[in-house]
């Protein structure tokens, strides 16, 4: 069913991404106040306008991520200038190539009218059409389904930017992924595979046994981490960890700088179990450890470009060996989006929601 909904006001109008009667009409999901997943319905926007060195692309499917959740409830407002509709990733196809795009591709690559891509956004996904930066885009593995893309980009680049260019993942080292059950879990797991030499995965108890098959070498409950998480990592590995990829957050500080080895480092980036904690600089400054803290959305346009780049050249092709998968759990049609985040909202899946158009 169609909705049209009337913006009081301009702001409304900015925000949500509601259009005057003048322009190009959409289908996407429309949120006239924020609140609960049923805040969410299918309305109409007006049809983003193709930029310098960006793709027009037809969205088949649109990866639901924990962000959306925070947008919906008006806690995560995108950044300046990005579109008010949700949606952090899409897989479609390509529907319009603006002139200057030609050659800017994250390979250096062409995009034609046509191609599959998936691709990374700061918002507007879920919506029939996208504009996205050539740069961001990525082409779709031809054996992957587009439910199957859209699983990839969000949690894939984010796991990759936080495990191997800031968290400095080496061969050897001991891994502990938070959350691993997650979708951004599941994928930094599978990352770490060739290169750690022994990867911890935390989550709730009923989800632990699916997590050897992407990597995990050890498991804990994650009710156990705060009090156990340190002496479990000694006990068996023999030694702390080397990176942590925190998924949580204040909850697991004490536990993480406890659990970390000489050197260690810990990158944390989420506030799921809190945002204020205390941190032992005595053990930071002893153990020589690293904490970094980051967000992939509010990055610039060419942190992000720098990001595929790397992405697309060192791990793409892992896709097409099968050594890399996206971890789809369940899909929605675009207009039970509220179901959508309901479910990912229970924490009741492993891996990733997609919603199709
Ligand atoms: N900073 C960034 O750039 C960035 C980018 C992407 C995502 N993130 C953040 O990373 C996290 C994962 O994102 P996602 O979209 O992959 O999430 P997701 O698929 O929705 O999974 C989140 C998982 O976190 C676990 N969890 C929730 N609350 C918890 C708590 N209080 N203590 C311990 N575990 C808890 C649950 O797993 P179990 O049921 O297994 O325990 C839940 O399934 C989110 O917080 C998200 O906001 C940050």
């Amino acid at each position: 069913m169609l909705y049209l909904i009337h913006a009081r006001t301009e702001e409304a109008r900015r925000r949500y991404c509601l259009h005057r009667p003048e322009e190009k009409p959409m289908r996407a999901i429309v949120i006239e106040e924020p609140g609960g997943p049923d805040v969410m319905k299918v309305g109409e926007v007006p049809e983003p306008l193709l930029g310098a060195g960006e793709l027009l692309v037809a969205v088949r499917a649109a990866g639901v991520n924990r962000a959306d959740l925070l947008q919906r409830m008006g806690r995560y407002p995108p950044p300046p200038g990005e579109s008010g509709t949700l949606g952090l990733e899409v897989a479609g196809e390509v529907i319009a190539v603006a002139p200057d795009a030609a050659g800017r591709g994250p390979l250096g690559q062409t995009f034609r009218v046509g191609d599959r891509v998936m691709a990374l956004l700061a918002g507007g996904g879920y919506a029939e059409r996208v504009r996205v930066p050539a740069a961001q885009a990525l082409p779709i593995p031809p054996q992957l389904s587009m439910a199957e893309a859209a699983a990839i980009p969000e949690a894939f680049l984010t796991a990759w930017l936080n495990l191997m260019t800031l968290g400095q993942l080496a061969q050897g080292d001991v891994a502990v992924i938070h959350a691993a059950a997650s979708g951004v879990g599941t994928a930094a797991l599978q990352l770490c595979r060739g290169v750690a030499s022994q990867v911890v995965a935390t989550a709730s108890n009923g989800k632990l046994a699916s997590l050897a098959q992407y990597g995990a070498t050890q498991l804990v409950d994650r009710n156990d981490v705060p009090t156990t998480l340190s002496k479990s990592i000694r006990a068996t590995l023999g030694k702390g960890a080397d990176v942590i990829l925190d998924l949580v957050g204040a909850s697991y500080l004490a536990a993480n700088i406890e659990a970390l080895a000489l050197h260690g480092r810990l990158v944390c980036i989420a506030t799921q179990g809190g945002a204020k904690a205390e941190l032992d600089l005595a053990a930071l400054l002893f153990r020589r450890l690293t904490v970094i803290g980051s967000t992939l959305r509010s990055r610039t346009a060419e942190q992000k470009a720098a990001l595929c780049a790397e992405f697309a050249e060192r791990a793409l092709p892992r896709f097409s060996r099968g050594e890399l998968q996206p971890v789809l759990a369940r899909t929605f049609p675009l207009a039970e989006a509220s179901a959508a985040h309901a479910l990912l909202a229970r924490n009741a899946v492993v891996g990733k929601i997609v919603l199709e158009l």
